[in-house]
């Protein structure tokens, strides 16, 4: 039986650059897998990857047994991946609601020819369509619902932004969802919360998470399994108390061991 995602002796080369090197990976359904390691390791690439930005340079990326490679990212998301960006991406101009909306539009059928002549299962889809986006905004309590759905996504604080990205994440409706760093910048409040978010994703929305995380706290509560990169190789996986008890993770990365959590 092949896992949700399986990756293969995958290499990336920027010019004479060797991002990824020789890199094996998987994910099983269900799983919560933490993306450690320090700044260039090639975190972040590897997503680029998944979602089909990059092209790898040799090796396999299997998504439920068949090959991502060669699909654009719409198409890689039309087979049940989505991911969030580092540098957080909206439309910026569209309301908070429109952002959630047209981020389904790879799930919907009715095309142009239904929106023109605005018929009556387009009206039916868009309702649903609405529907789901507020339900999708919902699960950040009353941050982006209310009066916010009527309001422009640039006038959202970071961390809000950041909570917009996820959810235009989730309303694709992945089975695999790939977080980039998504408690950067924000403060501790906030990061605790989103921590337990992430772990409702899984519980709750049904989704396999692949985490790339600096806060080694995120990491550590939410993570089942944890692999660490460095120069585009992976130098340590295992538990979170594994890896990050790994003499090389420590040197390539923790700069000293963790405190045990109290
Ligand atoms: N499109 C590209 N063209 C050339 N080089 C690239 C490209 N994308 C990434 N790189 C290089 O690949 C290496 C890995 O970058 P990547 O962004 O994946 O690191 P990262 O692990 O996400 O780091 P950080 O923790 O800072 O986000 C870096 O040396 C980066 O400069
Ligand atoms: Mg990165």
């Amino acid at each position: 039986m092949s896992h949700l995602l399986d990756i293969e002796e995958l290499n990336i080369t920027f010019g004479g650059l060797h991002a990824l090197r020789d890199l094996d990976f998987h994910v099983e359904e269900g799983e919560i897998v933490g993306v450690i390691g320090p700044n260039g390791a090639g975190k972040t690439t590897f997503f680029n990857m998944i979602s089909g930005m990059v092209r790898p340079t040799s090796g396999d990326i299997l998504f439920e047994g068949e090959t991502l490679v060669g699909l654009d990212p719409n198409q890689v998301t039309q087979r049940g991946i989505a991911r969030t960006f580092q540098n957080v991406r909206l439309f910026a101009n569209m309301t908070i609601l429109e952002n959630v909306m047209v981020s389904q539009h790879c799930r919907t059928k009715r095309g142009v020819f239904g929106s023109l002549f605005n018929t009556r299962a387009f009206r039916e889809e868009e309702a649903e369509i609405r529907r789901y986006a507020e339900e999708v905004l919902g699960f950040f309590g009353s941050r982006l619902v209310g009066y916010r759905l009527e309001q422009p996504a640039s006038v959202l604080s970071y961390a809000n932004r950041r909570r917009l990205e996820i959810a235009r994440a989730m309303a694709t409706r992945p089975r695999l969802l790939l977080l980039d760093e998504p408690v950067a910048g924000m403060n501790p409040i906030e990061t605790a919360e989103l921590t337990r978010l992430i772990g409702r994703l899984r519980s709750e929305w049904g989704f396999t998470i692949v985490l790339i995380e600096h806060d080694m706290n995120v990491v550590r509560d939410v993570s089942d399994r944890v692999v660490c990169l460095d120069h585009g190789e992976t130098i340590a996986q295992g538990s979170f108390e594994e890896v990050s008890s790994n003499s090389d993770v420590i040197e390539a990365y923790l700069g000293r061991p963790l405190e045990s959590k109290k």
